[in-house]
Protein backbone atom coordinates (compact mmCIF):
# COMPACT_ATOMS: atom_id res chain seq x y z
CA UNK A 1 0.00 0.00 0.00
CA UNK A 2 1.45 3.39 -0.85
CA UNK A 3 1.87 5.65 2.13
CA UNK A 4 1.63 8.51 -0.25
CA UNK A 5 -1.50 7.84 -1.81
CA UNK A 6 -3.25 6.49 1.61
CA UNK A 7 -2.26 10.05 3.21
CA UNK A 8 -3.53 12.02 -0.07
CA UNK A 9 -7.02 10.36 0.60
CA UNK A 10 -6.85 11.34 4.27
CA UNK A 11 -5.97 15.06 3.33
CA UNK A 12 -8.67 14.88 0.98
CA UNK A 13 -11.41 13.56 3.71
CA UNK A 14 -10.40 15.71 5.96
CA UNK A 15 -10.89 18.45 3.95
CA UNK A 16 -14.37 17.18 2.82
CA UNK A 17 -17.80 17.73 3.39
CA UNK A 18 -19.35 15.07 1.59
CA UNK A 19 -18.25 11.97 0.97
CA UNK A 20 -19.46 8.98 -1.00
CA UNK A 21 -18.54 5.34 -1.03
CA UNK A 22 -19.82 2.80 -3.52
CA UNK A 23 -18.65 -0.97 -1.75
CA UNK A 24 -18.41 -4.25 -3.77
CA UNK A 25 -17.90 -7.79 -3.39
CA UNK A 26 -14.22 -6.91 -2.36
CA UNK A 27 -15.21 -5.34 1.04
CA UNK A 28 -16.84 -8.61 1.92
CA UNK A 29 -13.85 -10.55 0.86
CA UNK A 30 -11.91 -10.38 4.21
CA UNK A 31 -15.16 -11.54 5.82
CA UNK A 32 -15.40 -14.93 4.40
CA UNK A 33 -18.12 -14.29 1.50
CA UNK A 34 -16.80 -14.76 -2.54
CA UNK A 35 -16.58 -12.10 -4.78
CA UNK A 36 -18.01 -13.11 -8.26
CA UNK A 37 -15.07 -12.30 -10.44
CA UNK A 38 -11.58 -13.19 -10.27
CA UNK A 39 -9.74 -16.19 -9.26
CA UNK A 40 -11.78 -17.54 -6.73
CA UNK A 41 -14.98 -15.45 -7.93
CA UNK A 42 -18.60 -17.12 -7.74
CA UNK A 43 -18.86 -16.57 -11.61
CA UNK A 44 -15.80 -18.97 -12.19
CA UNK A 45 -17.55 -21.84 -10.84
CA UNK A 46 -21.18 -21.02 -11.62
CA UNK A 47 -22.88 -19.34 -14.77
CA UNK A 48 -24.77 -16.18 -14.11
CA UNK A 49 -27.73 -17.00 -16.56
CA UNK A 50 -28.63 -20.28 -14.89
CA UNK A 51 -29.02 -18.88 -11.68
CA UNK A 52 -29.19 -14.98 -11.68
CA UNK A 53 -31.62 -14.50 -14.09
CA UNK A 54 -35.50 -13.96 -14.30
CA UNK A 55 -35.23 -17.03 -16.88
CA UNK A 56 -33.43 -19.45 -14.95
CA UNK A 57 -35.49 -18.62 -12.18
CA UNK A 58 -38.52 -19.41 -14.29
CA UNK A 59 -37.16 -22.66 -16.03
CA UNK A 60 -35.78 -24.51 -12.58
CA UNK A 61 -37.05 -22.62 -9.58
CA UNK A 62 -35.42 -25.44 -7.33
CA UNK A 63 -31.85 -25.27 -8.56
CA UNK A 64 -31.92 -21.54 -8.32
CA UNK A 65 -32.84 -21.55 -4.37
CA UNK A 66 -30.49 -23.96 -3.69
CA UNK A 67 -27.76 -21.42 -4.95
CA UNK A 68 -29.35 -18.70 -2.48
CA UNK A 69 -29.62 -21.18 -0.14
CA UNK A 70 -25.90 -22.10 0.28
CA UNK A 71 -25.78 -18.58 -0.30
CA UNK A 72 -27.74 -17.86 2.81
CA UNK A 73 -25.18 -20.24 4.59
CA UNK A 74 -22.32 -19.08 4.07
CA UNK A 75 -23.01 -15.73 4.83
CA UNK A 76 -24.67 -16.22 8.15
CA UNK A 77 -21.37 -17.53 9.23
CA UNK A 78 -19.56 -13.99 8.26
CA UNK A 79 -18.90 -11.36 10.48
CA UNK A 80 -18.14 -8.19 9.20
CA UNK A 81 -14.32 -7.17 8.83
CA UNK A 82 -12.50 -3.72 9.71
CA UNK A 83 -13.95 -2.16 6.58
CA UNK A 84 -17.40 -2.31 7.15
CA UNK A 85 -16.49 -1.10 10.80
CA UNK A 86 -14.71 1.84 9.30
CA UNK A 87 -17.30 2.87 6.65
CA UNK A 88 -19.94 2.09 9.75
CA UNK A 89 -18.53 4.75 11.87
CA UNK A 90 -18.18 7.03 8.96
CA UNK A 91 -21.58 6.86 8.21
CA UNK A 92 -22.59 8.40 11.89
CA UNK A 93 -21.03 11.97 10.76
CA UNK A 94 -22.94 11.70 7.06
CA UNK A 95 -20.75 10.15 4.98
CA UNK A 96 -23.22 7.73 2.38
CA UNK A 97 -22.28 4.25 1.67
CA UNK A 98 -24.20 2.87 -1.54
CA UNK A 99 -23.42 -0.91 -1.65
CA UNK A 100 -23.80 -3.84 -4.63
CA UNK A 101 -23.35 -6.39 -1.80
CA UNK A 102 -26.30 -8.45 -0.92
CA UNK A 103 -24.97 -10.06 2.30
CA UNK A 104 -25.97 -6.86 4.55
CA UNK A 105 -22.59 -6.51 5.89
CA UNK A 106 -22.98 -3.09 6.58
CA UNK A 107 -26.39 -3.09 7.99
CA UNK A 108 -24.76 -5.91 10.89
CA UNK A 109 -21.97 -3.63 10.77
CA UNK A 110 -24.49 -0.47 11.80
CA UNK A 111 -24.30 1.58 8.57
CA UNK A 112 -27.32 4.44 8.44
CA UNK A 113 -28.90 5.29 5.62
CA UNK A 114 -27.57 2.32 3.45
CA UNK A 115 -28.47 2.35 -0.35
CA UNK A 116 -28.31 -1.31 -1.14
CA UNK A 117 -28.95 -1.22 -5.16
CA UNK A 118 -28.93 -5.28 -5.47
CA UNK A 119 -31.05 -5.42 -2.82
CA UNK A 120 -30.77 -8.31 0.21
CA UNK A 121 -30.22 -11.94 0.32
CA UNK A 122 -31.71 -11.95 3.53
CA UNK A 123 -35.43 -10.50 2.18
CA UNK A 124 -37.75 -12.57 0.16
CA UNK A 125 -40.63 -11.25 -2.52
CA UNK A 126 -43.76 -12.87 -4.01
CA UNK A 127 -42.26 -14.29 -7.56
CA UNK A 128 -46.41 -13.70 -8.59
CA UNK A 129 -46.08 -9.96 -7.89
CA UNK A 130 -49.09 -10.70 -5.58
CA UNK A 131 -48.90 -7.28 -3.74
CA UNK A 132 -47.30 -8.84 -0.81
CA UNK A 133 -44.38 -6.33 0.69
CA UNK A 134 -41.29 -8.07 0.81
CA UNK A 135 -40.40 -9.64 3.90
CA UNK A 136 -36.97 -10.53 6.10
CA UNK A 137 -36.44 -14.25 6.78
CA UNK A 138 -33.29 -14.88 8.19
CA UNK A 139 -33.61 -18.80 9.24
CA UNK A 140 -30.81 -21.10 7.95
CA UNK A 141 -31.37 -23.14 6.30
CA UNK A 142 -35.11 -22.15 5.61
CA UNK A 143 -37.20 -24.73 6.78
CA UNK A 144 -38.62 -25.13 2.65
CA UNK A 145 -37.28 -24.44 -0.05
CA UNK A 146 -38.19 -23.01 -2.46
CA UNK A 147 -39.84 -20.98 0.10
CA UNK A 148 -43.59 -19.72 -0.65
CA UNK A 149 -45.25 -16.08 -0.36
CA UNK A 150 -46.97 -16.15 2.89
CA UNK A 151 -49.98 -14.36 1.13
CA UNK A 152 -50.70 -16.03 -2.01
CA UNK A 153 -48.78 -19.46 -1.71
CA UNK A 154 -47.37 -18.77 -5.40
CA UNK A 155 -43.01 -19.36 -4.83
CA UNK A 156 -41.06 -16.74 -3.12
CA UNK A 157 -38.01 -15.49 -4.67
CA UNK A 158 -35.03 -14.00 -3.39
CA UNK A 159 -35.30 -10.26 -3.13
CA UNK A 160 -32.51 -9.60 -4.90
CA UNK A 161 -31.74 -7.80 -8.62
CA UNK A 162 -31.17 -10.53 -11.29
CA UNK A 163 -29.24 -9.75 -14.48
CA UNK A 164 -31.40 -8.09 -16.67
CA UNK A 165 -33.79 -6.44 -14.27
CA UNK A 166 -33.70 -3.11 -13.12
CA UNK A 167 -32.90 -1.17 -9.89
CA UNK A 168 -35.53 0.53 -7.39
CA UNK A 169 -35.91 3.84 -9.14
CA UNK A 170 -35.64 5.13 -5.16
CA UNK A 171 -32.22 3.12 -4.92
CA UNK A 172 -31.14 4.25 -7.70
CA UNK A 173 -32.28 8.02 -7.22
CA UNK A 174 -30.93 8.02 -4.22
CA UNK A 175 -27.64 6.59 -5.41
CA UNK A 176 -27.29 9.76 -8.27
CA UNK A 177 -27.76 12.04 -5.45
CA UNK A 178 -24.97 10.81 -3.57
CA UNK A 179 -22.64 11.15 -6.35
CA UNK A 180 -22.76 15.15 -5.54
CA UNK A 181 -20.03 14.84 -3.53
CA UNK A 182 -16.46 16.57 -2.76
CA UNK A 183 -14.84 12.69 -2.61
CA UNK A 184 -15.98 9.64 -4.23
CA UNK A 185 -14.55 6.29 -3.10
CA UNK A 186 -15.36 3.11 -5.40
CA UNK A 187 -14.06 0.25 -3.09
CA UNK A 188 -13.93 -3.66 -3.92
CA UNK A 189 -15.65 -3.71 -6.94
CA UNK A 190 -14.62 -4.28 -10.32
CA UNK A 191 -16.83 -1.89 -11.87
CA UNK A 192 -18.13 -4.23 -14.52
CA UNK A 193 -21.92 -4.09 -13.66
CA UNK A 194 -24.23 -0.87 -14.49
CA UNK A 195 -25.61 1.10 -13.29
CA UNK A 196 -23.37 0.81 -10.40
CA UNK A 197 -19.75 1.34 -12.88
CA UNK A 198 -21.34 4.34 -13.84
CA UNK A 199 -21.56 5.85 -10.72
CA UNK A 200 -17.97 6.84 -10.05
CA UNK A 201 -18.27 8.82 -13.76
CA UNK A 202 -21.09 10.61 -12.76
CA UNK A 203 -19.29 11.85 -9.17
CA UNK A 204 -16.08 12.39 -11.36
CA UNK A 205 -18.18 14.85 -13.97
CA UNK A 206 -19.80 16.82 -10.76
CA UNK A 207 -16.01 17.50 -9.73
CA UNK A 208 -15.40 15.10 -6.99
CA UNK A 209 -11.86 13.79 -6.36
CA UNK A 210 -12.37 10.05 -7.33
CA UNK A 211 -10.85 7.04 -5.33
CA UNK A 212 -10.54 3.18 -6.20
CA UNK A 213 -9.37 1.18 -3.43
CA UNK A 214 -9.00 -2.60 -4.91
CA UNK A 215 -6.41 -5.58 -4.62
CA UNK A 216 -6.52 -5.18 -8.02
CA UNK A 217 -6.86 -2.81 -11.21
CA UNK A 218 -9.87 -2.42 -12.87
CA UNK A 219 -12.15 -0.95 -15.36
CA UNK A 220 -12.39 1.88 -13.10
CA UNK A 221 -8.78 2.32 -12.43
CA UNK A 222 -8.00 4.52 -15.09
CA UNK A 223 -10.75 7.04 -14.67
CA UNK A 224 -10.02 7.86 -10.98
CA UNK A 225 -7.89 10.50 -9.58
CA UNK A 226 -6.43 8.33 -7.35
CA UNK A 227 -6.15 4.42 -7.56
CA UNK A 228 -4.68 2.57 -4.71
CA UNK A 229 -4.46 -1.30 -5.01
CA UNK A 230 -4.65 -2.86 -1.72
CA UNK A 231 -6.75 -4.35 0.44
CA UNK A 232 -9.94 -2.58 1.47
CA UNK A 233 -10.17 -3.42 5.05
CA UNK A 234 -6.33 -2.21 5.62
CA UNK A 235 -6.37 1.11 3.58
CA UNK A 236 -9.53 1.54 5.40
CA UNK A 237 -8.35 1.16 8.65
CA UNK A 238 -5.04 3.08 8.07
CA UNK A 239 -7.17 6.00 6.51
CA UNK A 240 -9.37 6.00 9.72
CA UNK A 241 -6.82 6.14 11.86
CA UNK A 242 -4.76 9.28 9.95
CA UNK A 243 -8.07 11.15 9.03
CA UNK A 244 -8.56 11.61 13.20
CA UNK A 245 -5.30 11.58 14.20
CA UNK A 246 -4.61 14.40 12.31
CA UNK A 247 -7.16 16.72 12.62
CA UNK A 248 -10.68 16.79 15.00
CA UNK A 249 -12.97 14.60 13.79
CA UNK A 250 -15.39 16.48 11.35
CA UNK A 251 -18.83 16.33 10.84
CA UNK A 252 -19.36 15.15 7.01
CA UNK A 253 -22.18 16.31 5.38
CA UNK A 254 -23.63 18.66 7.45
CA UNK A 255 -23.04 22.10 5.69
P1 LIG B 1 -16.76 -8.53 -8.35
O1 LIG B 1 -16.60 -9.93 -7.87
O2 LIG B 1 -17.03 -8.31 -9.79
O3 LIG B 1 -15.44 -7.72 -7.99
C1 LIG B 1 -14.87 -7.76 -6.72
C2 LIG B 1 -13.67 -6.85 -6.74
O4 LIG B 1 -13.11 -6.84 -5.44
C3 LIG B 1 -12.56 -7.31 -7.69
O5 LIG B 1 -12.21 -6.22 -8.53
C4 LIG B 1 -11.40 -7.69 -6.76
O6 LIG B 1 -10.14 -7.35 -7.30
C5 LIG B 1 -11.70 -6.84 -5.54
N1 LIG B 1 -11.21 -7.35 -4.24
C6 LIG B 1 -11.11 -8.62 -3.78
N2 LIG B 1 -10.70 -8.65 -2.50
C7 LIG B 1 -10.53 -7.34 -2.14
C8 LIG B 1 -10.14 -6.69 -0.93
N3 LIG B 1 -9.82 -7.39 0.17
N4 LIG B 1 -10.09 -5.33 -0.93
C9 LIG B 1 -10.40 -4.63 -2.04
N5 LIG B 1 -10.78 -5.18 -3.20
C10 LIG B 1 -10.85 -6.51 -3.25
O7 LIG B 1 -17.86 -7.86 -7.40
P2 LIG B 1 -18.76 -6.57 -7.68
O8 LIG B 1 -18.00 -5.52 -8.41
O9 LIG B 1 -19.40 -6.23 -6.41
O10 LIG B 1 -24.54 -8.56 -9.19
O11 LIG B 1 -19.82 -7.19 -8.67
C11 LIG B 1 -20.88 -6.41 -9.10
C12 LIG B 1 -22.10 -7.25 -9.28
O12 LIG B 1 -21.81 -8.34 -10.16
C13 LIG B 1 -22.59 -7.95 -8.02
O13 LIG B 1 -23.38 -7.13 -7.20
C14 LIG B 1 -23.36 -9.10 -8.57
C15 LIG B 1 -22.35 -9.56 -9.59
O14 LIG B 1 -22.80 -10.37 -10.60
C16 LIG B 1 -25.66 -9.25 -9.24
O15 LIG B 1 -25.77 -10.36 -8.72
C17 LIG B 1 -26.76 -8.53 -9.93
Amino acid sequence: MSADAVATLAARLRAALRVTVLTGAGVSRASGVPTFRGAEGLWRQFRPEDLATPEAFHRDPALVWEWYAWRREMIAACRPNTAHDVLARWSETGCRVVTQNVDDLHLTAGTRNLVRLHGSIWELACANGCGQPRWRDERVPLPEVPPVCPRCSSLARPAVVWFGEGLAPEDVEAAMHACTCDVFLAVGTSSLVYPAAGLVGEARRGGAFTVEINTERTAASAQVDLAIQAPAEAVLLRVDELRTTNSEPRTLNRT
